[in-house]
């Protein structure tokens, strides 16, 4: 019998991750999935784009909340998606990562006794500032299914007493990455496009909050990012949010250059072929790792210890790297098969 797999989608990344899992569903066969974006993340260069590169079926619904502080726009989410999933009735509901979207998606379903499937479990930063850890924590104690990218999540998990449902699947984003970079290769013409030679340059990007709102840690980060600049030329895709508050405070960066966000094809050559990167997005950490290229992490922790303890990546307040070698929580690049195994046993 076909079952139904209720998807949240609302940021950037959770197109990104959705993709590779929902090709895995179709692979897998016995499921129909609906897929619901929040409208977090709504103009063509951080939503429509990855729909079409990466082959991700267009949403069902989209509920249009965007713009809004944290409390209106999860609870708006929280509104709509309890409406959507009375309506859709889902064997089970999937959610992604860590954002606004992510928790409402999964207190929506729990309250009308849905079981949660968590891609991205068991992360924690244990800082309690960040946006991000308050929806991670929630969204793991409202799951009923938790597939964790990572050794470590599994064990935050068990400290706080989440040992059912657990499962360290290995991380889709690496799943996408191999097939990225194979179609980037031969597609990508970004390097012509912006000038750039292979190892010739360096990637920045910053978005997060913890980075962004406090108007004197954001000039330290730029400050920081200028300095690296006066190495090698650094080339950083702005994020809406960062975009905004150069503008307004009509910031001008010396040596980077500042560009339009990209696609993810795009995103993974100029990876690909820089020196090296410089962020505080969760993701690029270990998109970096995947692509063997150094980062620095524009952080005072982060949630991806082994990319640290296996020398690819170093947090800014730090100086050295740890002695390099592979790491292999990740997987193979085949999580996402995985993935939709399980989340096809708790459909039953
Ligand atoms: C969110 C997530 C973060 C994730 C990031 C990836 C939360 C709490 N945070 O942060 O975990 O790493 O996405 O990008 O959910 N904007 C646009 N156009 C867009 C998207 C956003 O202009 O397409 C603007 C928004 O209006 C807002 C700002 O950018 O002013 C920030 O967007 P927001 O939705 O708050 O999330 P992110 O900062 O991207």
């Amino acid at each position: 019998m076909t079952r139904t797999l209720l998807t949240v989608v609302g940021a950037r990344p959770q197109f990104i991750k959705a993709a590779p899992v929902s090709h895995a569903l179709r692979r897998a066969g016995g499921v129909r999935e609906i897929l619901v974006h929040t409208g977090q993340h709504f103009d063509a260069a951080m939503s429509d784009i990855f729909f079409q590169e990466l082959d991700i079926a267009p949403p069902a619904h989209n509920l249009e909340v965007n713009s809004l502080g944290h409390g209106a726009m999860t609870g708006r989410m929280l509104e709509k998606l309890e409406i959507v999933m009375q309506a859709e009735k889902p064997d089970a509901v999937m959610i992604y990562g860590d954002t606004n979207s992510t928790v409402a998606g999964a207190l929506a379903a729990a309250k009308l006794h849905i079981p949660v499937a968590h891609v991205e479990a068991g992360l924690r930063s244990f800082n309690r500032r960040m946006p991000e850890e308050i929806n991670r924590v929630m969204a793991d104690h409202l799951s009923a299914l938790l597939l964790s990218p990572t050794q470590a999540g599994v064990d935050n998990l068990a400290a706080e007493g989440i040992v059912q449902g657990v499962h360290h699947a290995g991380d889709v984003m690496y799943d996408i990455t191999l097939s990225a970079v194979a179609r980037a290769r031969g597609e990508s013409s970004i390097l012509a496009r912006e000038g750039l030679s292979p190892k010739g340059y360096q990637v920045a990007t910053i978005h997060r909050a913890e980075n962004t709102d406090n108007p004197e840690r954001f000039e330290r980060v730029l400050a920081w990012l200028e300095q690296a600049a006066q190495t090698m030329p650094v080339v950083m895709p702005v994020h809406p949010r960062t975009g905004k508050l150069l503008e307004a405070q009509g910031r001008k960066l010396a040596n980077i250059r500042l560009i339009a966000p990209l696609g993810y094809l795009d995103m993974a050559w100029l990876v690909n072929q820089s020196a090296g990167v410089m962020t505080d997005s969760g993701g690029l950490q270990k998109e970096a790792y995947f692509h063997r290229v150094p980062c620095t992490t524009l952080r005072d922790e982060t949630e991806w210890v082994e990319t640290i303890e296996s020398g690819w990546n170093r947090l800014w307040t730090t100086r050295e790297y740890a002695e390099r070698r592979e790491i292999a929580d990740y997987g193979t690049g085949h999580a996402s098969d995985l993935i939709a195994t399980k989340v096809k046993e708790l459909m039953g």
